[in-house]
């Protein structure tokens, strides 16, 4: 049995050094490994190459390290018809939930204005709204959308949802499908991407959608948008006018349209900005092999693969 790693951004010798110290008697190989395609049975993949499946004529699943599968859906030599297990754990939860609750509170807290005062040392006092006063709007109610409402609501904020399907959550007013996008939008002040990429999602970070949220909130500092799902959600060009025009107060970015952000990009230069390099919840070593050597074991022993993601849906 061979389990392949094919990852970017991440170290795959160290990853291969944990799965083989973790599933004895399975061959554990990296791409720089000598080995023959029609060898491997399982591939734990992030950052997919065009032909990252070419010749895997055996493979039983597909291991994704993140939580978000949209890359591995795209992929041209994906062999369809083999499961994809996607990375879901309370350590990679937690740190997306940290992310949320950090740029939500630097927004309520009035961060832009207070940058701004410092860098013309100015001392102006103006007192944030409270929580309680700040409706935040989540677009995913899924592991990391559920999470980040929990977290936000021990903090005091009014919180609504918007998904797919109908939910119950108690204190959250929960909108769902396209019908009630707009009323959904025209009670937020700060809205959370936490959508997984799919056809349906695609650019709905666009300035329409800003232009539904709520204004005119307490002392006008929102809207704000808060985007951790995938750059593709996001027309940039349309962030850049809406910031610019005051349709959106201020912005809090971890993923783009194009990562690395190139230099070109007027967001580098916007003190309403802040951007972070696609970090908001990366996941762990530790827990990563864990997991999927559990589903590795589990698997070869009968049992079904979990977290299987629904290949029509898109996630
Ligand atoms: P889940 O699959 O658990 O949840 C997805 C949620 O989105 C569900 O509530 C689903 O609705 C909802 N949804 C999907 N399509 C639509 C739609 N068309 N309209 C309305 N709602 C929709 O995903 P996770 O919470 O685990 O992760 C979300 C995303 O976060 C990932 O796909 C990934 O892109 C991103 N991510 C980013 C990271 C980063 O570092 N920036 C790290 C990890 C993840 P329903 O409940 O009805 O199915
Ligand atoms: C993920 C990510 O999907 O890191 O896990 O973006």
């Amino acid at each position: 049995m061979t389990l392949l790693l094919h990852l970017a951004d991440f170290n795959e010798r160290r990853w291969a050094d944990g799965f083989a110290a973790a599933l004895p008697g399975m061959r554990v190989v990296t791409r720089a490994d000598e080995y023959e395609p029609d060898e491997i049975d399982y591939i734990f993949i992030w950052k997919p190459l065009p032909d990252a499946f070419a010749g895997l004529n055996r493979l039983k699943a597909i291991l994704s390290l993140g939580a978000g599968v949209d890359a591995l859906l795209r992929n041209p030599s994906r062999p369809a018809g083999i499961p994809i297990v996607r990375f879901m754990d309370e350590d990679l939860t937690q740190r997306m939930s940290d992310y949320i609750v950090a740029n939500v509170s630097m927004h309520q807290r009035l961060a832009t204005r207070f940058k701004r005062d410092q860098a013309a040392r100015r001392w102006s006092q103006l007192y944030p709204a409270p929580a309680w006063d700040t409706t935040v709007g989540i677009m995913g109610l899924g592991k990391l959308g559920l999470d980040a409402i929990a977290r936000l609501k021990a903090l005091g904020y009014r919180l609504r949802g918007w998904s797919r399907s109908d939910k119950a959550i108690d204190g959250v007013e929960v909108f769902v499908g396209p019908a009630t996008f707009a009323d959904f939008l025209s009670g937020t002040d700060v809205l959370v991407n936490l959508l997984p990429l799919t056809a349906e999602t695609q650019g709905i970070l666009n300035y329409e959608t800003f232009s539904r949220l709520r204004r005119g909130g307490v002392d006008g500092w929102g809207p704000v948008i808060v985007n951790a799902g995938r750059g593709g959600h996001q027309k940039e060009a349309d962030i850049v006018r809406a910031l610019g025009d005051g349709t959106l107060k201020a912005a809090s970015l971890d993923v783009f349209e194009v990562e690395p952000l190139p230099q070109t990009s007027p967001l580098w230069d916007m003190d309403n900005v802040f951007i972070t390099p696609h970090i908001a919840a990366a996941s762990s070593e530790r827990t990563g092999v864990a997991y999927f050597s559990k589903v590795i074991r589990d698997f070869e022993a009968g049992l079904p693969l979990p977290n299987v993601i629904d290949q029509q849906r898109g996630y």
